[in-house]
């Protein structure tokens, strides 16, 4: 054992961090990950979100650093690599690397619409992680075949520095997919069909709705029971309302200039805490997958505008995208400021044909 581990160790033990699994994580998955993991660093799994595995560490040299592999961009790797064809395998590098020069981008972008302080500092990279056949046997979903020995494969990773969320002054500004039947909404005793329909009429028609603000706002709360937190601290602390009043301008104009869809489904992927210096925003997680685009939505609105019928590739991106747009609008609502993000062609889709088509995606 090398010295400086045992001292880590020590170290760790002093401070008496005893680590669990994360609820959000299978046991199958975080045992198997407890046996890859490197003993440099001290990593410990802290969550497993929709995307990464989210690592720690007690090493005391590395206490505000977080390490996350992305597993849906790294698993195209893996098949190429167990497919032993080296030209696919290198053609999967090559996309992980385009993918990462767009993000690179995308965060660039985000920092001068949001400001250096509200996007944590971070880096993406590729870094030969540890894998074994039994883990990529429980996260691929569609292997083409039998799964070989595997020992490491080249991942899509984030290190990023650790935000303090302290848990009585973080605020998560995020909202699942209403239509999901693990939404929020569905666990209320609230009409889930009427309560969508009223939602999407209020936060997708523009300023179209002829209800006052605090019927809007009581229906937009029942849609998103994540931002009741939101709603009840905007009323009662001015101070959080002012910061709020900023992200929404700054939300609906990131989103009208650049085309990004961010990510707001996700828990904590967008967090308001406060600290010494007052509220601040943090993004963590907002960068949607590559894999669609607001062009895609648009086409997705002519489609259905003319009777067609979506794909579940389509009708996923539809649903991501729309959510974003419902998020962005919710918080300016909230915020009470008169702007919000609009897109053409909009109200011609009815709540009933986007029910319809999200419907194939929570089969089973
Ligand atoms: N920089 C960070 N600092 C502290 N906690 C973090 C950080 N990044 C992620 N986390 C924690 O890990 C969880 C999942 O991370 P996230 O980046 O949202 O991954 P996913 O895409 O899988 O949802 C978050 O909800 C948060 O609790
Ligand atoms: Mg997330």
């Amino acid at each position: 054992m090398n010295l400086e581990y045992a001292f880590n160790k020590t170290v760790a033990k002093a401070k008496n961090i005893s680590r669990t699994r994360p609820k959000s994580v299978k046991s199958e998955v975080y045992d198997e990950l407890q046996d890859l993991m490197p003993d440099e660093h001290l990593p410990y799994l802290m969550a497993q979100g929709g995307e990464h595995f989210v690592f720690g560490f007690d090493d005391p040299k590395h206490p505000d650093l977080i390490y996350k592999i992305n597993v849906p961009e790294t698993l195209p790797v893996v098949k190429a690599q167990l497919s032993g064809n080296p030209e696919r395998l290198e053609k999967a590098k090559e996309e992980m690397k385009r993918m990462i020069n767009k993000k690179r981008e995308q965060l660039a972008e985000m920092r001068q619409y949001f400001g250096a302080e509200a996007v944590p500092a971070q880096q993406y990279m590729v870094r030969e992680v540890p894998v074994s056949k039994k883990l990529v046997e429980v996260l691929l979903k569609d292997p083409e075949g039998q799964v070989e020995e595997i020992e490491s494969v080249p991942a899509l990773v984030v290190v990023q520095r650790r935000v303090d969320m302290p848990s009585d002054w973080t605020i998560s500004l995020n909202g699942f997919y209403p239509e999901s039947p693990k939404s929020a909404l569905a666990f209320t005793k609230d009409r889930v069909g009427e309560t969508i329909e009223a939602g999407n009429e209020i936060l997708l028609g523009g300023m179209m709705s002829e209800l006052d603000r605090e019927s809007q706002l009581r229906w937009v709360v029942k849609m998103y029971p994540e931002l009741d937190t939101v709603a009840w601290r905007a009323e009662r602390d001015p101070e959080f309302k002012a910061k709020l009043e900023d992200l929404a301008y700054r939300l609906v104009e990131f989103t009208q200039d650049t085309n990004i869809p961010l990510e707001l489904a996700g828990r904590d992927n967008m967090v308001m805490t406060k600290g010494p210096k007052g509220w601040t925003v943090k993004l963590m997680d907002v960068l949607p997958m590559d894999r669609y685009s607001m062009n895609d939505f648009k086409r997705i609105l002519a489609k259905l505008s003319v009777g067609g019928k979506l794909n579940g590739n389509e009708a996923g991106v539809a649903l991501n995208i729309l959510n974003t747009i419902r998020m962005v609008n919710a918080i300016a609502l909230i915020a009470d400021i008169p702007e919000r993000f609009k897109v053409i062609g909009l109200e011609r889709v009815t709540t009933e044909t986007w029910c319809k088509e999200f419907e194939q995606l929570f089969k089973d």
